[in-house]
């Protein structure tokens, strides 16, 4: 174990003594004790073709704690961005579909199977190079990608996500977008209809330099369609970090008890109405050649013990940051949505001492939930443990250290499934339903 105090430890989990495992393909005989876990929206099974690494791969998951490890480049993090694809259309690794299909193929299918108690859903999507990439619920093509996004809400902790604290204020309006569009429709419609018109009022920008005078018509024409879409924009971030502070700050405590942390939301329309904002800068624009006010330069300051986190923090004290920020996002969602996303955990441990792994693995397994935010401590259980208490859905976890996985298989009270890969297919499987209290052999 990695300097833990195991006294902290529900003694459940300790006489679980889960160290060790016997290995099987067959999953099938665990159905019962798992499928009477009553759970949000979970990913049963994924299965891709000429997907990145992977010519044809299915793989199967529980609705508790997935692990899959793996020696680096084996695919792992591929998995978590094939269930990534499902729920938001797109990669959150990279972002051209063209080169996430395998190296000297034509055509990448991503198939996903996921399940709440009340529904199944079977999520379709395909792209090929030079074509638009197809998308269906159930069979039935969607009209628009937003359509389908909010139906499997997911939240993603990985390394990418240092960018949120380190990159530009793009990083940070990405994040607030991807949250609120997960729950609320006309957000997302508002905030894609306000970036086609400023793409047009900065097009008339660029244009006045061909004419004897602004072109003052379009001008007005744009700055009425985009001042309602900003303001429902402002006011829906505005609304969002103000309920994410204190859930934020509660995970940055439960994590690390030291450096008080802050989240400021700074726009423009704080101090003036778009309006306002568009006539003072009109000449301005007009020098620039884009529209330097509105909601698109929204940003988000974050503080550690009052010094900026961007500068000041460590890189072990910036991921923790990123941690509660996804960590109290996920509680969010599930309250304003009522159902658990998805969450999926990509090399979350690098960069963190042993305390704070320690910590995470206690929250995700619902020890500290009485420290939670009242608000969100009272949301209705999804899967839960045997003392009913662990209120994350279902996580899917990488590593390539079986040292760490080890540790979590003796730490978390929640049923566990361990998939090993390699050489694109899975090489091991071993399942532990908590249910049972003790290790369940299986033979093949
Ligand atoms: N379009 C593609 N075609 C073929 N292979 C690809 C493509 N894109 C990525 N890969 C390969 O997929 C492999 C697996 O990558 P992945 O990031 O999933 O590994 P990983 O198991 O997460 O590794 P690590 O432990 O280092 O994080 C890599 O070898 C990578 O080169
Ligand atoms: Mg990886």
């Amino acid at each position: 174990m990695r300097g833990k105090d195991k006294s902290i430890f529900p003694a459940t989990c300790l006489q679980a003594g889960r160290n060790t495992y016997l290995c099987s393909s067959d999953v099938a005989i665990y159905g019962a004790s798992v499928a009477q876990i009553p759970c949000g929206m979970y990913c049963r099974s994924i299965q891709v073709n000429d997907f990145k690494n992977y010519p044809s791969f299915r793989v199967e998951f529980i609705p508790g704690f997935n692990c899959l490890t793996g020696k680096n480049g084996s695919g792992k993090t591929n998995l978590l961005d094939a269930v990534h694809y499902l729920s938001f259309c797109k990669s959150f690794i990279n972002p051209i579909d063209q080169q996430n299909i395998r190296h000297t193929c034509d055509t990448a299918i991503l198939q996903g199977e996921f399940m709440s108690d009340s529904s199944s859903e079977n999520i379709f999507c395909s792209f090929r190079k030079g074509t638009r990439k197809i998308f269906k619920r159930n069979g039935r093509e969607y009209d628009r990608l937003a359509d389908h996004i909010g139906l499997i809400p997911l939240v993603t902790i990985s390394p990418e996500d240092a960018v949120i604290i380190t990159g530009g204020s793009e990083e940070r309006r990405r994040f607030m977008d991807t949250v609120i569009s997960q729950f609320d429709k006309i957000y997302l419609d508002n905030l894609l209809r306000y970036n086609k018109a400023l793409e047009h009022r900065n097009r008339v920008l660029k244009e006045y330099h061909s004419r004897e005078k602004p072109d003052e018509l379009s001008l007005e024409i744009w700055n009425e369609k985009m001042i309602p879409l900003a303001e429902y924009v402002f006011a829906k971030r505005k609304k969002f970090i103000e309920d994410l502070v204190h859930p934020l700050q509660t995970f940055y405590s439960l994590l690390c008890n030291t450096e008080e942390i802050s989240v400021q939301y700074v726009s423009q329309l704080e101090k003036s109405p778009l309006a306002e904002l568009f006539a003072r800068s009109l000449q301005r624009d007009l020098a620039l050649e884009f529209t330097s006010s509105g909601t698109h330069k929204d940003d988000l300051l974050f503080h550690l013990d009052e010094y900026p986190l961007k500068k000041f923090g460590s890189q072990g004290q910036q991921k923790t940051f990123v941690i509660a920020l996804k960590l109290a996002v996920l509680l969010y969602l599930h309250r304003q949505t009522g159902r658990q996303p998805i969450l999926l955990l990509d090399d979350i441990f690098a960069q963190l001492d042993a305390a704070r792994v320690t910590r995470l693995m206690q929250i995700l397994a619902g020890d500290n939930k009485q420290d939670f935010p009242v608000e969100l401590s009272s949301i209705p259980q999804g899967f839960a443990d045997q003392a009913g208490n662990n209120p994350f859905g279902q996580i899917v976890i990488t590593d390539t250290s079986n040292e760490v996985i080890t540790d979590i298989v003796s730490e978390v009270t929640v049923p566990i499934r361990i998939i090993e890969i390699e050489n694109n297919n899975i090489i091991r499987i071993a399942d532990f339903p908590v249910v049972e209290k003790k290790m369940v052999e299986i033979n093949n």
